[in-house]
């Protein structure tokens, strides 16, 4: 129970230091490094990788992790697993001051589908990327996160809105314009940021701001509820809980096998760039562990994809949403995705062999499929699939409120996940299971 209780605090501890992509990676990269993990450069020659563990960095939102045993590959296959870094959100324009009647205020786009009405009325902290140039001409880029409460978007009140509980409805452009303060002072943002960045590195000395990919988020810290503190509540549990829970299982898999693991960003706004699931970042990862294309193909087909990506779990006041007959539950275990249409890459080989892994590990399994008369989202696994042929499964921790501002987990769910994917590390052969020689 201590442990279980040890993973979730680190899990909260993580979330809360992490309001972007990029401060996910860096903060998963650091950590893969104190574990023994080597950082491996795209830039750099591709000689042949010896037996250990590596990690490697693409473009800031992206990071794999590699555990080689010296086995080959192309009789081993590999044990991979995908989540996507990023969640949906609000993203500051390039240019994005408005000043209002004493308000200063920034624009912000949507980023991909979040839930509107929950960024109300929240204290909101600022952070992401920044490029500038250097008082010496030195072009840099860096990550900055304000932290503090600096920004809210407030609600209309409810006597200029009577029908705000009736019917609310909410224009992207014109009601979401976060308030930065209420000053007189004549503060640029380029001001404000070029003081952000010298505060956080000592070193840098911006002599121009140049772009910036910056991301609202609510300061509230993430944290676990309930009367027996059953629950984990937080922003971007969909999905950097897949994230952290998948590389603790790579680092403290007992006997961890050749695996990789393949973190993505931009898979809310549909995965089209150079480090989402339909750019080249997988294809060139596994060129570099075999550049045989033969070998390559031999190790593909006896490979499989655990593609993590937090489900949908009942909710109560809305159960007519779901199909009766599939309903998972929070604290009941990783739910395996199903969709005739492959919205989600499970069939019954990789479905059952999940199922057979959690009878493995002890873990409880549930299942998903979406209603007939709604819609169905999609994953990182359909596109994996079909990128490489490499025979995937979707899953997924249960939640609430997916893309709202504050989600809601299972605190035991992580450990659920945790435990089913060191068994997955660890299997040897990874195609044990589906050959029949299952003990
Ligand atoms: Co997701």
């Amino acid at each position: 129970m201590k442990k279980n209780k040890n993973i979730s605090d680190s899990l909260l501890d993580f979330l809360g230091r992490c309001p972007t992509p990029y401060h996910a990676v860096e903060y998963l990269a650091g950590f893969l490094r104190e574990n023994g993990f080597q950082p491996l450069k795209e830039s750099e020659s591709r000689g042949k990788l010896n037996p250990g563990n590596y990690f490697i960095v693409h473009q800031d939102g992206g990071l794999a992790a590699l555990s080689l045993t010296g086995t080959p590959l192309e009789e081993s296959g590999l044990r991979l697993a995908g989540a996507h870094t990023d969640s949906p959100g609000l993203k500051v324009k390039p240019f994005p001051v408005r000043r209002k009647n004493n308000c200063l205020q920034l624009g912000v786009e949507v980023y991909g589908g979040a839930l509107l009405g929950s960024w109300f009325d929240r204290d909101l902290s600022l952070a992401g990327r920044v490029s500038w140039i250097e008082k010496n001409n030195i072009f840099k880029t860096g990550l900055i996160n304000f932290q503090n409460p600096l920004a809210v978007i407030p609600s209309l009140a409810i006597h200029l809105d009577r029908d705000a509980n009736a019917k609310k409805s909410i224009n992207k452009q014109k009601d979401l314009v976060p308030m930065l303060l209420l000053s007189e002072q004549d503060d640029s943002f380029e001001e404000i940021l070029t003081l952000q960045i010298k505060k956080e590195n000592k070193t840098a000395d911006p002599r121009q701001i140049l772009a910036h990919d910056l991301f609202f988020y609510d300061v509230q810290k993430p944290a676990r509820i309930g009367l027996h503190e059953d629950f984990l509540t937080g922003a971007r549990l969909d999905n950097l809980l897949s994230c952290f829970t998948l590389v603790q299982s790579l680092i403290h898999a007992p006997d961890v096998q050749n695996s990789l693991l393949i973190l993505y960003d931009h898979e809310e706004v549909g995965s089209v760039s150079a480090n989402g699931a339909r750019g080249p970042f997988l294809r060139m990862l596994l060129k570099r562990l075999l550049p045989d294309s033969d070998r390559r193909q031999q190790m593909l087909s006896r490979s499989l994809l655990i593609s993590v990506d937090n489900a949908h779990g009942v909710h109560p006041n809305f159960i007519d949403k779901y199909d009766p007959e599939h309903l998972p539950t929070l604290n009941n275990g990783p739910v395996i995705k199903w969709n005739a249409n492959q919205r989600y890459a499970t069939d019954s080989v990789t479905g059952g062999f999940f199922r057979a892994l959690c009878g493995r590990a002890g873990v409880p399994v549930q299942d998903f499929v979406m209603r007939n008369d709604m819609a169905c989202g999609s994953t990182i696994g359909p596109l994996t699939a079909a990128e490489t042929g490499i025979k995937t499964v979707d899953i997924g921790v249960p939640s609430l409120a997916m893309h709202s501002i504050r989600e809601t987990a299972g605190s035991k769910d992580c450990v659920f996940l945790l435990q089913v994917m060191q068994e997955f590390f660890s299997l040897l052969p990874v195609d044990a299971l589906w050959k029949g020689h299952c003990q």
